[in-house]
Formats: structure tokens, C-alpha cells, sequence
């Protein structure tokens, strides 16, 4: 890896739930090779296993494929998921409210678990166009 550059990695993945362990067991590699220690990579792998269903179940075409991009720095890994599915309005993805988790469907849990395992987060959405999830984990304490 480069002191100063970025290294990167791509790849394009049909929209089928069968394929999400193509980008955990990529990650998994990724990640020990950057020396994170077995509990970073096990958050890594939820966290992009859940970003990974996300992009194929709100996606809607079976046809189409995602991307997953991974930049490896000196200290961090990014991982970008983008979906061509119909989007959605990222101002109104709350929180899961625990007290009512088996009463309401709605709300979800995968957004909640990404943030709680990865430590920055950002999700950007166009109607129609799709979405894109960027989610970086530091190696090391301290962050
Ligand atoms: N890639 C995406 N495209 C469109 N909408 C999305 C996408 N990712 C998340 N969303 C929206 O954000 C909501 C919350 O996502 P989240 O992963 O937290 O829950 P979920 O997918 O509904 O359920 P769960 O992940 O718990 O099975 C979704 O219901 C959906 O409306
Ligand atoms: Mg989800």
C-alpha cells in the first residue's frame, strides 16, 4: 500500500441475494490484508452484508447490478455500496423504536446496525436514480 495514494478496489454485483457473499468474503479479505483485528473485519462484514441486501431488496431489478468500491488508506477503509433502485427520502430512515420492534414492520434495522459498527456513515438518495452508502472504518483504538 502507498503512504501517500489511496488503493482501490471495484466491484459490479448482480442485484440477487445469492451474490452478498461475493463482498463479505472480498472484504474479509481486503480487511486482514489492511491488518484489521477479527472483531473490525466481523463489523465489517455485517456492515456490508446489510448495505449489500439493501441495495438488492429497495433496488427492485433483478437485472441490473451494484457497486461496491473500497478504498484502502494508511488507516482506513471506505466502502462505497451504489444501487440503481428507486431511492428513497434518507431524512425519513429513523431509528428503530425498540419498544415497538414486533408491532411495526416498518423502520428496519440495517441502517441502525451500519452506523453502530462503522464509524462514519453517509447515505445519499435520488428518486429514480438510486442510492449511495459510504461507510468508513478506522483501524486501530482509539477512534
Ligand atoms: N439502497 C436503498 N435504496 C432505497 N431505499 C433504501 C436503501 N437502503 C435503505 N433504504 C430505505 O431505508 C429504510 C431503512 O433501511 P434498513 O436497512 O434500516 O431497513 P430495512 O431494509 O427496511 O429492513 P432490515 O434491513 O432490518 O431487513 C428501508 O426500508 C428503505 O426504505
Ligand atoms: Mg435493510
Amino acid at each position: 500500500m502507498n503512504k501517500t495514494n489511496s488503493d482501490q478496489i471495484q466491484l459490479s454485483i448482480p442485484n440477487k441475494p445469492e451474490y452478498v457473499s461475493v463482498a463479505r468474503l472480498t472484504v474479509t479479505a481486503i480487511a486482514n490484508r489492511m491488518g484489521f483485528d477479527i472483531e473490525g473485519i466481523e463489523d465489517i462484514k455485517v456492515a456490508i452484508a446489510e448495505a449489500c441486501t439493501n441495495a438488492i431488496t429497495h433496488g427492485k431489478n433483478e437485472n441490473d447490478n451494484f457497486s461496491v468500491n473500497f478504498i484502502m488508506d494508511e488507516e482506513k477503509l471506505t466502502i462505497t455500496v451504489c444501487d440503481h433502485g428507486m431511492g428513497c427520502i434518507v431524512n425519513n430512515i429513523k431509528k428503530p423504536d425498540f419498544n415497538h420492534l414486533n408491532q411495526e414492520k416498518e423502520g428496519g434495522l440495517g441502517i441502525f446496525i451500519i452506523r453502530s459498527l462503522m464509524d462514519d456513515v453517509q447515505i445519499t438518495s435520488n428518486h429514480g436514480i438510486g442510492t449511495t452508502i459510504t461507510m468508513t472504518k478506522y483501524m486501530g483504538d482509539g477512534y
